[in-house]
Parts: C-alpha cells; sequence; structure tokens
C-alpha cells in the first residue's frame, strides 16, 4: 500500500526520537521514499546523519538552510503523499494546535494538503494534561490524524499512557491513511450527528451521537476522491472541509434532505442516530412545570428502510447501534432494510459507539460471515467500511464507464 509513496517523517524532541530511526527503516523496507525533517531539539536525541543514512535522503532541519532552497517548505509537502510525525511532543502539538509556524516543521504542515499523523509520545502527567488533552481535541477537529500512545513503563519511571506505538503499527496506521482514489467520480451521502425532537420552544428529545463517526466516513470519502454531501444533524465536531454540508434538526428534515439528494447518490452511508420517536405534539410556549405531564411520541419515518425500498443501483450502508444480541439484530436489520452492508456497532462500552474516538464494529454482509473488527480508530473504521463499500460499488459499475468529477479536497 505505501509502495512508491513518499512519506515526510517529521520528528521532534523526545527521547522516543531514537524509536522514528526503526520506523524510517521500515517505511524504506515496504519501498517508501522517506523524507526526514527533524526540529532542533530532536537533533538533540539523534543525529541528523542516522536519519539521512537509513532514509538514503538528506534531513532538512532548517527553514532557512540555503541548501534546500527558498521554498523548503512548500517544496516538501508538495512532494509528501503522507506525513507522520513521531515522536510528536507536547510543545510541538500545542505549536500546531495553535498554527505557529515558528520552524521547518510547523510550516510545512500548514502549507500541507494531505493526510497527517500525529504520534504523541510524553511523561503520562503531560499527557493527561488539560492543556494537552485540548491541544489533541483542537489537532483532531482541524483534521490531523492522532494516534494514541501505548502505556506501560515510560523513560522516566512513570506507567502509564505516554509511549511511542510500535514502529509497525504505525507503519500499519499510514497504510490504512494512504489515500487511495477509489471513490474518484462517485458521489457518496453519509449521514451524522444526532437528530433533535422538540417538545417545545426551549426543550427536546436526542441521542448521545458526536457525529465523530460520520465525519470520518465522510472525510475518508472526501479524502478517496468523491464528491460528498454530509448531512449532519446536531455534532460537537467540525465538518471536513470540501463536503457539501447540509445541517438539519428532526429527523423529518434529515429525510427530506436525503431523499432529495439521493438520486444523485452513488453510495449512502448512513451514521446517523435518528429518534425513533418524536413528542406528538410541539408546544407553542415553554411547557410549564405546574403539574405532572405525559409525553406522547409518534413513530419517525425510517429513513434508511425507505432507501432500501427503492434503492435501484445504489450501495446502502447502515449502522445498527446495539446493546445486546448485537448480530442477531444486525442481520435483521440488514434484510429489514435491503442492505448491502450493516455496520453493527457494540455501543454498550465507554470507548465504542457514541462520543468516544475509537469503535467497536462488525461488518456484517447480506452473504457470507461477519467480519469482527478490532477496537480501532473511527478514522480506521471508516476507511474500513469505504474499503467494502468501494469493493461493492466497484463490482456493480466498473471504472472507466464514464464517471466524472473527481475533486481534490484539502484532505489532512
Ligand atoms: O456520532 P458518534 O458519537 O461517533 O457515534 C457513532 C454512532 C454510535 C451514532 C454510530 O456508529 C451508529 O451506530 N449510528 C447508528 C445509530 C442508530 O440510530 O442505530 P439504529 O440501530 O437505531 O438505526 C439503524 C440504522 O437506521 C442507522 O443507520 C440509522 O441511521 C437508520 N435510521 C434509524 C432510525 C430512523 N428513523 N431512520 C433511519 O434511517
Amino acid at each position: 500500500m505505501l509502495t512508491g509513496k513518499t512519506v515526510l517523517v517529521g520528528v521532534t524532541g523526545g527521547i522516543a526520537a531514537y524509536k522514528a530511526a526503526e520506523l524510517v527503516s521500515l517505511l524504506v523496507r515496504e519501498g517508501t521514499v522517506v523524507r526526514v525533517v527533524m526540529t532542533a531539539a530532536a537533533t538533540r536525541f539523534v543525529a541528523p546523519l542516522t536519519f539521512a543514512s537509513l532514509s538514503g535522503n538528506p534531513v532538512a532541519c532548517d527553514l532557512f538552510a540555503p541548501a534546500a532552497g527558498v521554498h523548503a517548505h512548500i517544496d516538501l509537502a508538495a512532494a509528501a503523499d503522507l506525513v507522520v510525525v513521531a515522536p510528536a511532543t507536547a510543545d510541538f502539538l500545542a505549536k500546531a494546535a495553535a498554527g505557529l509556524a515558528d520552524d521547518l516543521l510547523t510550516t510545512l504542515l500548514l502549507a500541507c494538503t494531505r493526510p497527517v499523523l500525529l504520534c504523541p509520545a510524553m511523561n503520562t502527567n503531560m499527557y493527561r494534561h488539560p492543556a494537552v488533552r485540548e491541544n489533541l481535541a483542537r489537532l483532531a477537529r482541524l483534521g490531523y490524524h492522532l494516534m494514541e500512545p501505548d502505556a506501560g513503563r515510560l523513560a522516566c519511571g512513570t506507567v502509564g499512557p505516554g509511549r511511542l506505538p510500535e514502529p509497525a503499527r504505525i507503519v500499519e496506521h499510514l497504510a490504512a491513511l494512504c489515500p487511495r482514489r477509489d471513490l474518484a467520480g462517485y458521489t457518496v451521502l453519509v449521514t451524522a450527528g444526532a437528530t433533535r425532537e422538540p417538545i417545545d420552544p426551549v426543550r427536546f428529545i436526542s441521542n448521545r451521537s458526536s457525529g465523530k463517526m460520520g465525519f470520518a466516513l465522510a472525510r475518508a470519502a472526501l479524502e478517496r476522491g468523491a464528491r460528498v454531501i454530509l448531512v449532519s444533524g446536531a455534532a460537537e465536531v467540525e465538518p471536513p472541509p470540501g463536503v457539501e454540508l447540509v445541517t438539519v434538526d428532526t429527523a423529518e428534515a434529515m429525510r427530506s434532505a436525503v431523499l432529495s439528494f439521493a438520486p444523485e447518490c452513488d453510495l449512502i452511508v448512513k451514521a446517523a442516530a435518528v429518534a425513533d420517536y418524536r413528542p406528538a405534539r410541539v408546544a407553542d410556549q415553554k411547557i410549564k412545570k405546574d403539574r405532572e405531564r405525559t409525553l406522547e411520541l409518534v413513530r419517525n419515518p425510517d429513513i434508511l428502510q425507505e432507501l432500501g425500498a427503492s434503492k435501484g443501483n445504489r450501495v446502502l450502508v447502515g449502522f445498527a447501534a446495539e446493546t445486546e444480541n448485537l448480530l442477531e439484530s444486525a442481520r435483521a436489520k440488514l434484510t429489514k432494510k435491503n442492505l448491502d452492508l450493516l455496520v453493527a456497532n457494540d455501543v454498550s462500552r465507554a470507548d465504542s459507539g457514541f462520543g468516544s474516538d475509537t469503535n467497536l464494529v462488525w461488518l456484517v454482509f447480506p452473504e457470507g460471515p461477519p467480519q469482527e473488527l478490532p477496537l480501532m480508530d473511527k478514522r480506521l473504521v471508516a476507511e474500513r467500511i469505504l474499503d467494502e463499500a468501494a469493493g461493492i460499488l466497484a463490482g456493480r459499475r466498473p471504472t472507466g464507464s464514464g464517471l466524472t468529477g473527481a475533486t481534490d479536497g484539502h484532505n489532512h
């Protein structure tokens, strides 16, 4: 997957900088062209010559080095298919989160439109510090890919999260981010987030969907070359730049938006958590707490089922959020809604489903055994779902069937 690609490895000044040498070595063995950029602090831990020898390319450390040319930051960013910063120190994360550009690495990140993977590594207390957590959250919102550090005994003696993941795992993660253009020419509609069903002017019924899973799908589809329509309910994360964003509140508004775009779509992925019920009546004024009240609910339309009933040539992917009988319920939904793929989402754990950065899912198909995926970052789950969807699309309408319209999004 990485063979022939150019990977830019950023190394910042932490003790784990020595592990970046193994990362570079593994990437070279994968047939990757590796360019290394080091911060001044990183050169205190490992000599640039180490990386130059392993990569077979000169190492860039200085924004103003005359030999690198006046546009070194632009040229390096443009040449890379992927960027990984390993280790990424707390200082570097703070600079990147603020958009600072005071050295070669931070400057080239601003010029880069390719996927960027950041691998934080630091002392456990530093990693847990609210300032670092806020910077990481902001970086995720800005579209950077983040890899959780491993937990264990750190160089400082502390035991806890903060260790740079094994280089082989970083390479795996990079391979999953490697831009494929297998959705170029296709229009993909993704639904995300939570619907809100009003009770009165100030109250509503909703759920805990953050939009992370749906937004990860939209971003991944964009990076793979699709035109992406993102129909989003309430969400806690920033939509990826480059998508056509349609924001909705209620299930009925989501239904209208989805059905109006459906005829132009090749693939629809419904990750949104849609309220199954809404209040039968919406009060004009704020309801007073003067007595006991009963809220009467009526069923909302099932958007996915409607799409399945008139599917045409479209590929339809649904989700099933379950706390029990995961596969049984998933299979029933797949059949009832006439889906090509159902993502059965275990939402009984804190690190999976609503709100979390990671997800635990099974991929369930109309035929053949279901596939269990390990607990993974939602972005990687998104990539796996799109791998399957792209395969189904390719089988249905082979590439070169006269499709046009591939776009190049700004795809961190
Ligand atoms: O947003 P995050 O915090 O990242 O959380 C992600 C998620 C848990 C919301 C997501 O992974 C997920 O599981 N989404 C589906 C949630 C859901 O509503 O599941 P369901 O089993 O109730 O619905 C089954 C499918 O039918 C879903 O694809 C849903 O979008 C769709 N549906 C449901 C009800 C309805 N009235 N219309 C629908 O189209």
